[in-house]
């Protein structure tokens, strides 16, 4: 059915105006002042309302195996959750496990992606690298639609790569023109400093950030930077939490590398305390780079500011309080990961654009746009013009909620943010043309989801 949005004020990565917003056949066909009426449009009153592209989330785990448990969301749950917080849009991981190829591990994905509620696609991850895969990875690309890989640094005995088998993923990259999600911490390191804190019966969950401190982090990503500057290829670091790492994105960049940089909301919000709650409370805020000292919060603030850091990101990876028990005599065993998908807009509008650290236009900028060009979705997704797709998020300012587990849609069993203030709430989301969200509430269809097929760079 056609959708007439009246009056809102549309607000994007570079424009800010009052106009009406017609559209039709899942895409926005007409833009002005006092668009006509027809007889059986949809329409919406958004006087009063901000209107938005729809968010796009770069860095979502849905589909997540890790130390011998999945993650909780399913593809019905983890979209309805992210729609009800205006995410439209969702990336979420092909992890294949080293021994299986990886249109193997793409068809198992493709089958968990039922019932989807937002329009999806997905990175795939490189764990190894030899001839079948490579010829697989081409056709990943070139026949899938998928035009991002992702590369462990870390994880050393699950995901990561060595570094030889990472450089030759980043020439394939290259000749491919897709870009390159690195998680960049030094797995080795990590790994033996565990083991000194398992040895001396340091097992509660603060060692886990001691375990792995922002000069691993940093490493990881120059080393990132390094192969990137000698291939000339494109590449995007995931989860960035501290100074440490950002300063080598900072000296990337003005080498010439071309380098983006993700954050994520959590850091933004949520500190190192956290995790050294006591009572295994902390074991809700385990996630790898850990969550960071303070100070590093003002620094990353300031980064999106000046646009340093390109995106903010969640990394939801829900698992739930029965699964973190499974690290209860040992953090190492805690299946890493925050789930928060449903919360980052608001949470990021509130705490960045209400107090002035980001303006408005650079919050669009980081929830939506950036990542929708970085990743070859725009202008479909990230923007509000004539031809996009309608993705649209009317956004209700002046309501007041507070966040919590009780309220949540997301499949777990607490929040983080817990009791948490926000201000603004999702009046109406929309997924192309089709109105999935009232009031912060799903009310729309099942399935219209779509997996998002994209191109690679043209050279
Ligand atoms: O702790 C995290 N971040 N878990 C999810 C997997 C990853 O490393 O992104
Ligand atoms: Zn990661
Ligand atoms: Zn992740
Ligand atoms: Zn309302």
């Amino acid at each position: 059915m056609a959708l007439l949005i009246q009056n809102g004020e549309i607000v994007t990565a570079d424009s800010r105006y009052v106009a009406d917003i017609w559209c039709e056949n899942e895409t926005i066909t007409a833009i002005g002042k006092n668009l006509p009426v027809p007889q059986d449009a949809h329409v919406i009153d958004a006087r009063g309302k901000l209107v938005f592209p729809g968010f796009v989330d770069p860095h979502t785990h849905i589909y997540l195996y890790a130390m011998g448990t999945y993650a909780k969301d399913t593809y019905e749950t983890g979209t309805i959750a992210a729609l009800c917080g205006g995410t439209t849009t969702l990336i979420d991981f092909v992890n294949p496990q080293r021994q299986e190829g990886s249109l193997e591990a793409l068809e198992k994905w493709r089958q968990q992606t039922v019932n989807p509620c937002c329009d999806y696609t997905c990175h795939m991850t490189v764990s190894h690298l030899d001839a079948q895969i490579e010829n697989e990875l081409r056709e990943v690309v070139l026949q899938h639609g998928i035009t991002s890989f992702k590369i462990f640094f870390a994880y050393k005995d699950f995901l990561g790569m060595n570094d030889g088998d990472i450089y030759k993923t980043l020439l394939l990259a290259k000749e491919l023109g897709v870009v390159t999600a690195a998680h960049c911490e030094n797995a080795h390191i990590i790994d033996i400093r565990q083991q000194q804190f398992v040895d001396d019966k340091k097992l509660t969950t603060e060692y886990h950030h001691h375990s792995r401190p922002p000069i691993l982090e940093a490493e990881g990503t120059h080393r990132l930077c390094v192969m990137s500057e000698l291939i000339g290829g494109e590449v995007y670091v995931v989860h960035l939490s501290c100074e440490e790492a950002l300063q080598k994105v900072i000296a990337a960049k003005m080498r010439g590398v071309n380098i983006h940089a993700e954050t994520l909301i959590q850091y933004l919000l949520l500190d190192k305390s956290h995790a050294e709650l006591p009572n295994f409370e902390g074991a809700k805020y385990i996630m790898s780079p850990p969550l960071r000292d303070k100070k590093n919060q003002k620094i990353l603030w300031n980064a999106l500011h000046q646009g340093f850091l390109a995106t903010v990101a969640t990394d939801h990876a829900p698992f739930d309080w029965q699964q973190r028990q499974m690290g209860k005599e040992n953090f190492c065993n805690i299946p890493n990961g925050i789930p928060s998908l449903e919360d980052r807009i608001r949470l990021l509008y509130t705490h960045g654009v209400n107090t002035g650290k980001i303006d408005i236009h650079r919050f669009v900028d980081v929830a939506s746009t950036r990542a929708a060009k970085i990743f070859g979705l725009f202008p479909r997704k990230g923007t509000i013009q004539v031809g996009c797709d309608a993705d649209l998020v009317i956004y209700d300012p002046h309501v007041e909620e507070t966040i919590s587990a009780n309220t949540h849609h997301m499949n777990i069993d607490y929040s983080v943010f817990e009791g948490i203030k926000v201000k603004g709430r999702c009046h109406a989301v929309t997924v192309r043309g089709h109105v999935q969200v009232r009031d912060g509430q799903f009310t729309g269809q099942k399935g219209i989801g779509k997996f998002l097929k994209r191109q690679p760079r043209s050279h």
